[in-house]
């Protein structure tokens, strides 16, 4: 069968990596978590000095970046990457409330977008990839043969992550998670670079009361249609 690219951009926790990762298994494709590489730059930047309280020194984190290199390093048990920063897993790190209120601004750098956009379009040249991100259809693959914007309520996003965080026994506030998965959703659409944007070729996913079965149906579906195209 022919190998496509698959851009899945859309908001932020409305499960676009636990889709992708597991169509990517389906598939036999390779999946590339993007935000994972933006919260890796984040975490290099916090461990290093360079947020004073919320206010980010990016010049400092410019001429920083030569010592940041992001990686993905399969885990033989799970089958699934896990991103690196200089070599140390950090997949557990960089997932935590601390990153997530720090990484839109990061990402919003121009030279931290660039350097990740290049890394990513490299990952992509041999096609049979699963991409997700929020710039992934519009900047990083243009051409992708199937685009998919996913998006659901801010509530629902919340209540997800505000599960998944509890699972793993952080001690966590709702109202404080719904306002960062709003903050969130705020930046990533109003940033000068690469804003959070759906193709205008996409096809759109609302979740919001989708079961995980009935979504992975849809998305096979939508890939046999852009194989046979
Ligand atoms: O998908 P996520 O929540 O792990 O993403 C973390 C942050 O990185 C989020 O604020 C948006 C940003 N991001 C981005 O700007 N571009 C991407 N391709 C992926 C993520």
């Amino acid at each position: 069968m022919k190998k496509i690219i698959i851009a899945i951009d859309g908001h932020s926790s409305c499960g676009k990596s636990t889709m992708a990762k597991a169509l990517a298994r389906q598939l036999g494709y390779i999946y590339v978590d993007t935000g994972a590489m933006y919260r890796t730059v984040t975490l290099f930047a916090l461990r290093n000095g360079i947020f004073k309280g919320d206010s980010l020194d990016a010049a400092r984190l410019e001429e920083m970046m030569p010592q940041v290199n992001v990686s993905f390093r399969l885990n033989p048990e799970t089958n699934l990457p896990e991103a690196c920063l200089n070599g140390e897993c950090v997949e557990s790190e960089i997932r935590t409330m601390e990153v997530s209120s720090h990484v839109s601004p990061v990402a919003a750098l121009p030279f931290v977008r660039e350097a990740m956009t290049l890394q990513q379009q490299r990952m992509g040249l041999e096609k049979g990839i699963v991409m997700d991100g929020r710039d992934i259809g519009t900047v990083v693959f243009p051409q992708a043969e199937l685009k998919i914007f996913v998006t659901a309520s801010a509530e629902v996003r919340a209540k997800r992550r505000f599960d998944e965080l509890k699972a793993k026994g952080d001690d966590v506030n709702f109202d404080e998670i719904l306002r960062n998965v709003q903050e969130r959703d705020y930046i990533d659409s109003h940033r000068e670079v690469a804003p959070l944007r759906q193709a205008d070729d996409a096809v759109v996913l609302d979740n919001s009361f989708m079961t995980i079965p009935e979504q992975n149906e849809w998305l096979l579906q939508q890939v046999e249609k852009a194989v046979a195209d």
